[in-house]
Parts: C-alpha cells; sequence; structure tokens
C-alpha cells in the first residue's frame, strides 16, 4: 500500500526525483544505490556507519539489536549511513524521522527510492543540520518492520563548544514490541545512572503507534525540547503529563534531588533515576502539558505565517469504499480515498499554512516530511508561547489545528499518520514542489 505504491499510477512518475543514480563508480562502492544529494558525494564524511538489518520471525535487529545502534552526531557532519539488508524478503529503507534530509535521502519506497533487497545495499548521505532528537526506521511495508523493531535513535549535538551538554545526556525510545513494552529494548523497569545534582536531558523517543505519555515524580522538571526544537524559556513544571505523539520526540530536563525520582510512562515502563528504589508506581497526574502556552514567544520567526502564499485543508475523515481494490472502510482526506488524496503543490519559497481538522472518531498522529511546521492554532486558540515546531502531531478527535512552514526543500514528500496501520489503511497525502 502506501509504502510501495505505484507512482506512475498517480501520474507523477516524471517528478524529477525517480529511481537513485548509481553512483557505484564514482564512490567506489561497487553495486551499491547513493542517494543523490546536494552533500558532495565526493566529500569525505565525518560520521560514517554500517547498519545491518535482520530479520526471524518477524523480529528485526540493526546490527543485532533492537532498538539499532544510537548514532550521534556533531552539526555540521556530513552523516553516511550505509543500509544493508542481509535476509528482508519485502526490502528495507531507512527514512530520518524529523531531519529535513534532501528528498532522495527520504527513504521512502516507491517515491524516493526503491526498496533494499535482500543482499543488496544503499547509502544515505545528509549534511546534520538540525540540532535535537530524532530517529530512524524503515519506510517499507512500515506497519510491520517499524513494530517489529527495524528503528533507532539519532541524536544531533550542537557544534557551538559554549552549549554545555547535559551531565546526563540519554535516549529512552519508548516501543512495544510483541514481547511487551519497553524503554531502550528494556521490558519493565530500568535505571538511569545519575548523582544528586547532575542535570539530566531525557530524549524521550515514541517509536510505537499509540500515544506515549511520561511524568516525572521527585523533582520539578522543563520540556526543553519538542521534535528536536528546543522551547524558548522553558519554565519548571510538576503534577503534569508529557504527551509524546507517536513519531515524536519530547526532551525532558532535570536536576537530580538527593530523594527519589522517577520518569513513568503510559504503557507500564518505568526509569528509575539515580538510585531510585522501585516502590509503587504513582499515577499519572489528571493534568496534562500543554505546549501551545508554554515558554516564552520569539520576536522574529524567520517568516510571516500572517501572510501564507498557500493555505490548505486536510480534513480527515474514513468512509467504505475501495483501497487497492479492497472494500472496507478507510481513512479520508478532504473526502477522498488513498492514493486519490490530495497533491499538495508548493513552490519553493512558499509561506504554506496547513488547516488539519479530524472528523474522524480516532485520535492521528500527523508527521510531515521534510519540513518543520509551526503551530498557530488550535481550535481557534491562538498558541501564545514559545515557537511549537512539529513534525508530528496529535490530532485528536474534533480538534482542529493552524500550522505553516516555509516550502524550502524541494522534492515529494509524505504527509501521513504515524499510527502507522492508519498509513497502511490510506491516511496518506503528499506535499510536492511544483
Ligand atoms: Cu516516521 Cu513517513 O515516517
Ligand atoms: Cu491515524
Amino acid at each position: 500500500l502506501p509504502d510501495s505504491y505505484d507512482m506512475a499510477a498517480m501520474g507523477v512518475a516524471d517528478w524529477g526525483g525517480g529511481p537513485v543514480d548509481d553512483h557505484a563508480a564514482m564512490d567506489g562502492m561497487e553495486g551499491t544505490a547513493v542517494a543523490d544529494l546536494t552533500a558532495d558525494l565526493d566529500a569525505t564524511p565525518d560520521v560514517s556507519e554500517t547498519l545491518t538489518v535482520r530479520v526471524e520471525a518477524g523480529d528485526y535487529t540493526v546490527n543485532g539489536t533492537s532498538p539499532g545502534p544510537l548514532l550521534e552526531v556533531t552539526e555540521g557532519d556530513l552523516v553516511e549511513v550505509t543500509l544493508v539488508n542481509d535476509n528482508v524478503q519485502d526490502g528495507i529503507t531507512l527514512h530520518w524521522h524529523g531531519i529535513d534530509v534532501p528528498n532522495a535521502a527520504d527513504g521512502v519506497a516507491g517515491v524516493t527510492q526503491d526498496a533494499v533487497l535482500p543482499g543488496e545495499s544503499f547509502v544515505y548521505r545528509f549534511v546534520a543540520e538540525q540540532v535535537g532528537t530524532f530517529w530512524y526506521h524503515s519506510h517499507q511495508v512500515s506497519h510491520e518492520q517499524v513494530q517489529g523493531g527495524l528503528l533507532g535513535g539519532i541524536v544531533i549535538h550542537p557544534a557551538d563548544a559554549g552549549t554545555a551538554r547535559a551531565d546526563v545526556d540519554e535516549v529512552a525510545i519508548v516501543h512495544r514490541y510483541d514481547g511487551g513494552s519497553t524503554i531502550n529494548g528494556e521490558l519493565g523497569t530500568s535505571t538511569l545512572a545519575a548523582q544528586p545534582g547532575d542535570e539530566v536531558r531525557l530524549r524521550v523517543v515514541n517509536t510505537d503507534n499509540g500515544l506515549a505519555q511520561a511524568w516525572v515524580t521527585g523533582a520539578p522538571f522543563r520540556v526543553l525540547a519538542i521534535d528536536g526544537s528546543e522551547v524558548n524559556e522553558p519554565g519548571d513544571l510538576e503534577g503534569t503529563a508529557v504527551r509524546v505523539p507517536a513519531g515524536g520526540r519530547v526532551d525532558l530536563g532535570f536536576t537530580v534531588p538527593d530523594s527519589d525520582l522517577r520518569v513513568d510512562f503510559s504503557a507500564g515502563t518505568t526509569l528509575l533515576v539515580g538510585a531510585t528504589p522501585a516502590g509503587a508506581r504513582p499515577e499519572r497526574p489528571h493534568e496534562t502539558f500543554d505546549p501551545l502556552s508554554y515558554g516564552a514567544p520569539v520576536a522574529d520567526l524567520g517568516f510571516d505565517p500572517a501572510q501564507p502564499d498557500r493555505t490548505f485543508d486536510y480534513r480527515i475523515g474514513r468512509r467504505p469504499g475501495f483501497l487497492d481494490g479492497h472494500p472496507g472502510n478507510w481513512w479520508t482526506v478532504n473526502g477522498r480515498l488513498f492514493p486519490d488524496t490530495p497533491m499538495y503543490m508548493v513552490e519553493e519559497g512558499d509561506v504554506v499554512v496547513f488547516r488539519i481538522e479530524n472528523g474522524s472518531s480516532d485520535t492521528h498522529p500527523m508527521h510531515l516530511h521534510g519540513h518543520h511546521a509551526v503551530v498557530l492554532s488550535r481550535d481557534g486558540v491562538a498558541a501564545t508561547g514559545s515557537p511549537w515546531w512539529v513534525d508530528s502531531l496529535e490530532v485528536e478527535v474534533g480538534e482542529s489545528y493552524e500550522v505553516a512552514f516555509v516550502a524550502d526543500n524541494p522534492g515529494l514528500w509524505m504527509d501521513h499518520c504515524h499510527n502507522l496501520p492508519h498509513a497502511a489503511e490510506g491516511l496518506v497525502a503528499h506535499l510536492m514542489y511544483a
């Protein structure tokens, strides 16, 4: 379905991306396809990794584990990742969720590249321009492969040496495998090594299909970043649960107290910080953190969302019909079934406003590839806090959001629900540059 549909059938066969060029000769890598990127293909990468994927009985590993290796790079690095498919018959790709890579490195099978078949490899190259917390995952039959574990984290640290790193800087990947809910692949309760007085940055990554909630007990905390973008002047929070949409990331910051500190997750997992004993699980606070009014606004966003060049509707619904020849009750965008869902056309440099409206009876974590959008309003209430930049936005039943972005990354980009079974059921549209 959306992972592998035929673009030619959509009348966009000649959009310019096409199948990947084979730069094998130029690159000295025989039989290896290379994404044709803006990054200089001759330049020596600063970071070079090989990720080999295997599957056994539906469980996927990357270099032998799931999650796969955590990639830690520095802003400005030329990153080169060679993806090797050991034995996945359906083929695989890597999508760099939240990183605005050049289109050819976006890893969408059937759109920006062909799936990498067993015995084949593919080289992704991009310059790590954004600082923050991101993740990578397959974008081929993704509702099976991502849930099955074909995923890992990637953190881009600031280049500026003056930006102090937290004493403890850790990623917590929240994922539900067939065997149960985990943090970084560990079932149930895990421990974060820290000392009283340590400043902690905990990068929560929700790689699941459903909403995750996290709450800190034992100290005030701050929301330092959302979807990789730093919050401007984050204030102290207490007694509030933080929601992390499927695909989304939230960086939590806190100082380890002398007493017990723990972070609990709605899936039933717990992270004990320092020497905290397990104890009874604190109840989830009734209050929910709301980014709409958190932190301080900035003087200049870098563009003016009040003067958009294009305004689009993305209305989510559901109705009976045929999807890929199969009858069923499928998701719709603006009343239309995939693949007749909208192809939103933009020109480079456009200021684009999307009005996302959820008229269906289920919640949808909406993910736009290749761009970051800033939230302007929810249900008509204007955002008043720090710019709330998202690539993964939970749009609950009946909610409507206005978001804006600058079309600054030419290509063909998916805009879909990251509850991946929903995407497989047609909740997919595209953004395309004219
Ligand atoms: Cu993380 Cu198109 O997805
Ligand atoms: Cu959905």
